[in-house]
């Protein structure tokens, strides 16, 4: 038998909470709760499983556009659940980032992040990387003035500019997606790290998040299994065209 492969770096684009709430005639509130909740267990299940980083989309800016009161809810179920789950965290040894655009988010979101990054910043059992008010085209653009500024500042040369020091002036210095995937059946990236996923596997589940448990990740890992990944190159051992 082969080997069975983890991948490195996991994305997931984490959808459906709403219609799993309003197929339960519930609010659609009750769907990003059951959502979260559900995120909690599977972040650390995924780590467990020698996963090393953990990317998910949990807000992006557009998501701004969604009524005062939806966002707002999110904005406090992430305060609540920042400060509270910071134990669970700690215990299970899991270093938190957050990747995004701090401009825009409220001053307790951002004191409840930063709690969470400090505290966690020393744990050696994998990288939680919570994108937050966080667009893929925004990180490029940021990136890009980050490397103006440095070459303005005759930190760098124009010879310096190389993917490299993309990578390195993004959010979070993070590494390539190899395995993205995105539940309740929409077929979108929605702007999702664009640079990050250009060799990704990628995997569209029909599951509603809140119902896309541990099982439902370990079915993924065996999918990502049976995909070949050549990066552009050929696998003369097996069949490929
Ligand atoms: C994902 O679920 C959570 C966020 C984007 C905050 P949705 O809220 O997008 O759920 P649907 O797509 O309406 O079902
Ligand atoms: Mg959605």
């Amino acid at each position: 038998m082969k080997n069975f492969k983890i991948p490195n770096h996991v994305g997931i684009i984490l959808d459906g909470n709403g219609r799993w709430a309003t197929s339960r005639n519930l609010k659609r509130s009750e769907g990003h709760k059951a959502g979260y909740k559900n995120l909690k267990k599977l972040s650390v299940h995924i780590l467990n499983k020698g996963v090393k980083i953990l990317s998910v989309f949990v807000f992006s800016t557009e998501n701004f556009k969604r009524s005062e009161e939806e966002v707002g809810y999110l904005m406090n179920l992430m305060v609540k659940k920042f400060r509270m789950d910071a134990k669970y965290f700690m215990k299970n040894n899991v270093k938190v980032v957050f990747s995004g655009r701090r401009d825009g988010l409220r001053k307790d979101v951002l004191d409840s992040m930063d709690y969470l990054v400090d505290l966690t910043k020393d744990n050696t059992n994998g990288i939680f990387n919570i994108c937050l008010n966080y667009g893929s085209r925004s990180e490029i653009v940021d990136m890009t003035k980050k490397i103006a500024e440095k070459y303005k500042n005759n930190e760098i040369d124009l010879d310096d500019i190389d993917e490299e020091l993309v990578s390195k002036n993004l959010y979070n210095d993070l590494g390539d997606i190899d395995f993205l995937i995105r539940t309740s059946g929409e077929q979108r990236i929605s702007n999702f790290m664009l640079w990050q996923i250009s060799y990704s596997e990628i995997y569209f589940p029909e599951t509603y998040f809140p119902d896309f448990d541990n099982k439902e990740f370990d079915k993924s890992l065996e999918i990502y299994n049976n995909r070949d990944r050549r990066f552009g190159g050929v696998n003369y051992d097996t069949k490929t065209n």
